[in-house]
């Protein structure tokens, strides 16, 4: 395991911590949102950097994959991307690639059985209008095709748009807040930017919380 996984894929590196605990708990919570109408492609957003979008998505993803759904991961911080570095992967090819050249999605193997990413390849100089367009259904429903559990790492919503425009695009949207770092009209602003864009928010999580409850705050 490279030092990025290590330290930030507690549920790699530490199975049994009470922070693993919680991802699992997340997961069981967002596979019981909708038994009628499970939730396949999910978003992860935040109001601002730093909040512990990646991180959050990143253990999700593992433990979605721990529990044998095939699971794709996807880069979709087009800005700032860094889910490839925990996996010790590069950044390309990846998501823009695909939809530059309508390539086949290029899924990187990430080492954990089920889990695979799409990486966020080259940069791309319009993020926001290159997330909205009408091939990334397209994309959305390859994805579908080819595994159980698609999810996607975002871009902070209050900065830019590229996440409500894609939470518009997908099942659900979870919402990072982080404990004495968000500050409440920023949650409350991105809560009215995703409720305005018809994203469907099936949850919020709370990142660097005190002690051992890591995330927390789940609502359904
Ligand atoms: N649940 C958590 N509790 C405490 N710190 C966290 C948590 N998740 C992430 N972090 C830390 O917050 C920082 C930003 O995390 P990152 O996932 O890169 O945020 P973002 O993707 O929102 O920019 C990192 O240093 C990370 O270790
Ligand atoms: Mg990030």
């Amino acid at each position: 395991m490279n030092k990025e996984a290590e330290k930030y894929l507690i549920t790699l590196s530490d199975p049994r911590s009470p922070v693993s605990e919680a991802y699992r708990t997340l997961r069981t919570n967002l596979s019981f949102y909708s038994l009628d109408n499970p939730l396949r492609t999910l978003v992860v957003t935040s109001p601002a950097a730093d909040d512990g979008k990646s991180t959050t998505v990143a253990n999700l993803a593992v433990t979605m994959a721990q529990s044998g759904r095939k699971t794709i991961l996807v880069d979709c911080d087009l800005r700032r991307p860094s889910l490839h570095t925990f996996f010790g992967l590069p950044a390309e090819p990846g998501l823009t690639n695909m939809l530059l050249d309508d390539d086949e999605p290029p899924l990187q193997e990430t080492g954990v059985e089920n889990l695979w990413l799409l990486a966020s390849g080259p940069k791309p100089p319009n993020p926001a209008d290159l997330l909205g367009a009408r091939k990334v259904d397209r994309v959305i429903e390859r994805l579908k095709e080819m595994a159980d559990v698609i999810l996607f790492d975002a871009p902070p919503v209050v900065a830019v748009t590229d996440a409500a425009v894609l939470g518009a695009k997908v099942d659900g949207v979870l919402l990072v807040i982080s404990a004495g770092k968000t500050r409440r009209e920023h949650a409350e602003r991105a809560k009215e930017l995703l409720q305005k864009a018809h994203v469907r928010l099936v949850g919020v999580t709370l990142t660097n919380a005190p002690k051992d409850d890591a995330i927390s705050g789940y609502y359904g």
